[in-house]
């Protein structure tokens, strides 16, 4: 297997190229729009094909690169059942692991952060999305997010993996790249050291955070698969694509 993870810096992204080498086939997890290109440098550089797009949930903080890499590549893009969006070819769902090639995906479902959201297991390493953080987790406070919700995904389906599955997380903010089941469940602040379920609660209901800048446009844009909202401001313009703009105009 092929595993790269790559970083987008305007969202603080990780975008996760898998393939299987007999056969060249990819999947990108997690795309973000404004690298498209480098992406399919990367595919090129290794001689891959990519089959599906794939995202953990609708993002509320960049707009995924699934349509424009279809239009690029012919991928197709899967993305979770349960969000129910027309623009998608391949609904996921738990249960139902993603084969390619030698490759198998398979898509826990750890709502919690959105009611959408689903982890991504491959064998010893499992893509937590928004959903398991390194040493912290998604916020719950909005697109149907529910901290306790949250709390019994990431222990039903996350802390229940082999504490040495490693943890590839969507999004860093402090250069971290991968932590493991076992680092998390003894030291993540919200959620280690067996925190119970009331104390994780209050600290997610504690957090005050900021309305999130993009939210407003990422969520139209990635229920259309990553369409760009023609009225998105000037000042936020650098999470589209001006190209991806006027080719699809
Ligand atoms: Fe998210």
């Amino acid at each position: 297997m092929i595993f790269r993870q790559l970083f987008e810096p305007i969202s603080s992204t990780y975008t996760y190229l898998i393939a299987c080498e007999q056969s060249g086939q990819a999947i990108l997890v997690d795309p973000v729009l404004p690298a498209w290109q480098r992406d399919l440098e990367v595919l090129q550089n290794l001689g891959l094909r990519l089959a599906v797009t794939l995202d953990t949930h609708i993002h509320a903080d960049h707009i995924t690169a699934a349509s424009r890499l279809k239009l690029e590549t012919g991928s197709a893009i899967a993305h979770p059942a349960v969000d129910a969006l027309t623009c998608v070819d391949r609904p996921v769902q738990e249960g139902e692991p993603l084969q390619f090639g030698s490759v198998r995906l398979d898509p826990p479902y750890t709502p919690g952060h959105t009611d959408g959201h689903h982890a991504y297991l491959l064998g010893d390493r499992v893509l937590t999305g928004d959903a398991l953080l390194i040493d912290g987790c998604g916020r719950t406070d909005f697109q149907g997010g529910d901290a306790a919700t949250l709390y019994q995904s990431i222990h039903d389906k996350l802390f229940s993996l082999p504490g040495e599955t490693l943890v590839y997380p969507a999004h860093d903010y402090e250069g971290r790249r991968v932590s493991s089941i076992a680092q998390e469940k003894q030291r993540n602040p919200r959620l280690g050291d067996n925190k119970p379920l009331q104390a994780f609660v209050d600290i997610m209901g504690g957090m005050d955070l900021p309305y999130p800048k993009f939210i407003d446009f990422a969520l139209p844009g990635n229920r259309a698969c990553g369409m760009c909202p023609d009225e998105t401001p000037e000042h936020i313009q650098e999470y589209c694509d001006r190209i991806s703009l006027t080719r699809q105009g």
